[in-house]
């Protein structure tokens, strides 16, 4: 990604204190092609914060959020007519029907293309459920709601906070056929945030994970999850061996899994290389392998799991 290109979402250096609080200590994003990118955290890393600064709803403390060349804070108006967003609690009318409160929104969007409604509704799935009351639908269809009308403003970047939050299987797949036909087939860039490594991986070509106000890695779900093996140890002698490694001074990202099994994370040590330093050191070793680390263990690598002490 070339620096000074225009991007379609451009985030340099930015910061937001809320009194004591760093929600963000100086984050950089560049989106700069259609796709559906994932921006993964656990809670409180600073997600719906930086949705709403890249929306023009707070201010930052420092940096500066372009969208295309358009600076958000010089001109908010301007630079958010091109992004639709969903946030995690969106409001709607109960006693109106799904086609209904499209129609309101877009009728205070200053649109009158009334058919719009309609066909947002069949392509998030809705045709059918277009005339109920939206107060009679699931969670998963106020999502696809929610997605429709962030749409209605045909926006170039749609950003969705926690939008498989609360679905089921089914649900994820919904959005797992949706969002892709959304950044390919209309040239959008769809950015959506998420505590589950798992699900993202399964809907973004490109993930962005953040911790504690600050990125702690960035790639497409492959490139996270190379060159990063675990290797799987059996020994009866398992405490011993974990001391051994980690005085050795050769790693201290041990995990236990069993009595009798650890993984451990030694870059760049192939298992036969520790093999035989274990049982030089006179440690049994009754089985070592090399485990690809799955994408929630990334994940829970770089963030330390749920963070809520703040
Ligand atoms: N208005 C506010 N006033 C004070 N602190 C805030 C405010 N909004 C957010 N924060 C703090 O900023 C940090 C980031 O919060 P944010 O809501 O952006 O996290 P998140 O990644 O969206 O989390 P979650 O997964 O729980 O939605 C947290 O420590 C939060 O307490
Ligand atoms: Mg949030």
């Amino acid at each position: 990604m070339a620096d000074n290109t225009t991007a379609m979402l451009r985030v340099e250096k930015l910061e937001k204190r809320f009194g004591r609080v760093h929600a963000l200590k100086g984050i950089d994003i560049v989106l700069d092609r259609p796709g559906v990118y994932g921006f993964l955290g656990p809670n409180g890393a600073g997600k719906t914060t930086t949705f709403k600064l890249i929306g023009g709803l707070l201010r930052p403390t420092s940096g500066r959020i372009l969208i295309g060349n358009i600076d958000v804070r010089a001109e908010t108006a301007k630079a958010v007519s091109r992004l639709g967003i969903l946030f995690d609690q969106p409001a709607y009318y109960p006693y109106l029907t799904g086609r209904e409160n499209l129609s309101v929104f877009n009728r205070w969007m200053g649109r009158d293309d009334q058919n719009r409604a309609g066909r947002l509704l069949d392509m998030v799935d809705l045709g059918g459920a277009g005339g109920r009351k939206v107060g009679g639908y699931s969670w998963g269809m106020k999502r696809r709601l929610g997605i429709a009308a962030a749409l209605l403003g045909d926006p170039e970047i749609l950003l969705l906070d926690e939008p498989t939050n609360g679905l089921d299987p089914a649900g994820i797949a919904d959005m797992r056929k949706l969002l892709p036909r959304l950044a390919w087939e209309e040239g959008r860039t769809v950015l959506l945030s998420s505590h589950r490594m798992e699900e993202v991986s399964q809907i973004c070509d490109h993930v962005t994970i953040i911790n504690r106000g600050e990125i702690v890695a960035s790639g497409s779900p492959a490139e996270l999850s190379t060159g990063q093996p675990w290797i799987e140890i059996e020994s009866p002698d398992v405490d011993m061996a974990a001391r051994f490694l980690e005085e050795s001074g050769l790693t201290d990202d041990i995990k236990r899994k069993s009595a009798t099994v650890i993984e451990v994370l030694a870059a760049g040590k192939k298992p036969s290389a520790i093999n035989a330093l274990l049982v030089e050191n006179g440690l049994e070793v009754t089985g070592i392998r090399e485990k690809r680390e799955s994408l929630e263990d990334i994940f829970f690598r770089l963030t330390g799991g749920v963070d809520d002490d703040r």
